[in-house]
């Protein structure tokens, strides 16, 4: 985590004043490529920025309290390296999973989530959530994989999303920190800033995401708090 923030966020945050006048990435000015596009080219970044993921992750555990797993087949879209795949499958041993990212994350998922539940329930698919997502999944999970990317990539995830689903029993479940235009609290504010910097992206207000659920002809159902001011938010298909 040090060495990330010690290095490539350390130059990104070198073109603070170009990324918050031009509201784009500073992280793009100073390597020359979005965040995603360079870390599945360079194996070693990509194993310290999950590394770091891994490192914020203390709300993992109290997911399957928020939401009932059990006996469901788990979509994880953008899972990164399996660790909350892992955490699911542990507390719900009836349930399957899809570990579904860009290929390079695959052989890291997979050998996390060998050591951690074995492979009997796992499948690890590669590929593009904004062309397509696998098919018949009863929970889609999107964690900390929103902030990343304007609205209408958002809007398009979502669909694909709704598409992929087994039946209207689905669900659609988003992980993530949400900004508060009333009363922001100081963490989410200043991740916003960070992803900022970083992808270009940032948080979003509740009432955002809503508005973009609508738009892929979602709704949300339930909202959960977790750890860390982390929420859960549960959508369903809209009539
Ligand atoms: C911030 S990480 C979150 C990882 C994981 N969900 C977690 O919370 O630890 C975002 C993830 O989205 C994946 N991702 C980015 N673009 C993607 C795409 N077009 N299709 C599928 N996954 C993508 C990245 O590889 C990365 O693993």
């Amino acid at each position: 985590m040090c060495l990330l923030y010690g290095e490539e966020f350390y130059s990104a945050w070198g073109h603070a004043h170009h990324a918050i006048s031009t509201v784009s990435s500073g992280f793009e000015v100073a390597y020359g490529r979005p965040f995603y596009e360079y870390l599945g080219q360079d194996a070693a970044t990509a194993r310290r920025f999950q590394h770091t993921l891994n490192a914020a992750s203390m709300f993992f555990h109290q997911v399957p309290e928020v939401f009932d797993f059990s006996g469901k087949t788990v979509v994880d879209v953008g899972g990164g390296g399996g660790q909350l795949l892992a955490t699911i499958l542990g507390a719900a041993p009836d349930a399957r999973g899809t570990l579904f990212d860009r290929e390079h994350m695959l052989p890291q998922a997979g050998e996390h989530l060998a050591a951690a539940v074995g492979l009997d329930r796992v499948e690890l698919v590669g590929g593009d959530m904004f062309a397509d997502v696998p098919k018949g999944g009863d929970v889609y999970i999107l964690c900390r994989v929103l902030a990343g990317w304007d609205d209408e990539a958002v809007v398009k995830a979502f669909e694909n999303c709704r598409r992929a689903f087994a039946d209207s029993s689905s669900r659609l479940l988003l992980l993530d920190r949400f900004v508060d235009d009333e009363e922001p609290t100081v963490l989410p504010a200043l991740w916003d800033l960070h992803l900022l910097m970083t992808t270009g992206g940032g948080h979003r207000t509740i009432d955002r995401i809503t508005a973009l659920l609508n738009r892929a002809g979602l709704e949300i159902e339930r909202k959960a708090e977790l750890p860390m001011e982390a929420v859960a938010l549960i959508a369903t298909p809209r009539d």
